[in-house]
């Protein structure tokens, strides 16, 4: 068609990811990833994170479009993500973005790696309708966009004020003795658990928080109740109920998740969710949000799990939303901003 072709670049993280996209089609989607270095160490190293995407780099967008089935030259414009994130991995991305851009002589688009995890659905589901609630919460960031353009006008209405979602999941992991990342252990344990076993807090959801906090997070406040509660048992000599917590714990998060964003929803008058970020894998906050959702009567969107995590796909998605509303290119000389609002 006569849309641009847009090669995205992701590097925020661990993962190196090379797509290609055309209007809202997604040619290919290619990733490399660092997680196995890192899990031995039960968190991301930064300099080994960089090291990782520097060797992958070449290979992973020749592999993209190898499988694409098209040549560099047909590119038409490169988008990068240029935050937030870790500031050596974005680095590497970038400067693999501008030696592109410079040699194609093709224009160069820095993108919002939070707002990407929102774009990537129109890959899945098609445009956005005029306004949508985007719910992004992975290992990195738990925030709540108001999207009215994803191009243009993108609107954070909160975000956590300490630990993503996904974080806490993994430190409730390690304080549970599951390996890293231990999110999608707890989700398992949690299957077989009791989610009303122990009430956990709520965290920002008093009235007093409302007021100020009505679209913020906060979970690091119901990791140090599990911790206590877990030392409470233990000095008390009696055995730990792991999947009663799990199960506790992660309804105590899925719910002020989704209870949060549903009032956003209402009090903005939306009708549809999108819910992206690694952390939208989690089979609680799937279940829970679908049944408020169903009662709320919004639309809920949640692309498939690889789209979900880290990828390609989401920048170029981005890219190509960005190009085709007219917006300026990027400068050649262009930074990256590792904590991008
Ligand atoms: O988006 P992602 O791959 O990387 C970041 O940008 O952080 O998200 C990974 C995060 C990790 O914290 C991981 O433990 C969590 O998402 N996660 C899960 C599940 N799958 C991944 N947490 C809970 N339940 C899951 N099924
Ligand atoms: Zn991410």
């Amino acid at each position: 068609a006569g849309d641009p072709l847009v090669l995205g670049i992701e590097t925020s993280c661990d993962e190196t990811g090379v797509a290609l996209v055309r209007g809202d089609d997604l040619l290919v989607d290619t990733t490399a990833s660092s997680m196995d270095e890192h899990a031995r160490f039960g968190g991301i190293i930064p300099e080994v994170a960089s090291r990782a995407h520097l060797e992958a780099m070449i290979p992973t967008i020749q592999q993209a479009i190898g499988e694409a089935d098209v040549d560099l030259s047909e590119v038409d414009a490169i988008a990068v993500t240029a935050g937030p994130g870790l500031v050596g991995p974005l680095t590497i991305g970038a400067s693999a973005a501008k030696a592109l851009a410079i040699g194609l002589g093709k224009p160069l688009y820095g993108v919002n790696h939070v707002i990407g995890h929102a774009c990537v659905d129109q890959l899945v589901h098609g445009a956005f309708p005029d306004r949508v609630m985007a719910l992004v919460v992975s290992g990195g960031h738990s925030s709540l966009l108001l999207v009215d353009d994803v191009a243009t006008d993108v609107t954070e209405l909160g975000s956590t004020l300490d630990d993503a979602a996904g974080e806490a999941f993994d430190k409730v992991g390690r304080l549970l003795g599951l390996p890293y990342p231990g999110g999608p252990h707890i989700d398992r344990l949690a299957r077989e658990g009791d989610p009303t076993a122990i009430r956990f807090p709520r965290g920002l959801t008093a009235a007093k928080d409302q007021a100020k906090h009505a679209a913020d997070f906060s979970f690091s406040g119901l990791k140090t109740a599990v911790a206590r509660w877990v030392e409470n048992e233990q000095d008390a000599g009696r055995p730990i109920p792991v999947a009663d917590i799990a199960a506790s714990f992660a309804e105590a998060v899925v719910d002020v998740l989704t209870a949060k964003t549903i009032a956003a929803c209402r009090r903005h008058d939306v009708g549809t969710l999108v819910i992206g970020g690694g952390f939208s894998a989690n089979s609680q906050l799937r279940a829970k949000a679908a049944e408020r959702c169903a009662e709320a009567g919004i639309d809920l969107r949640i692309p498939p799990i690889r789209y979900c995590t880290d990828n390609g796909a989401m920048i170029a998605a981005l890219g190509s939303a960005v190009v085709r509303a007219g917006v300026a290119p990027s400068a050649l000389d262009i930074g990256v901003d590792s904590s991008m609002p």
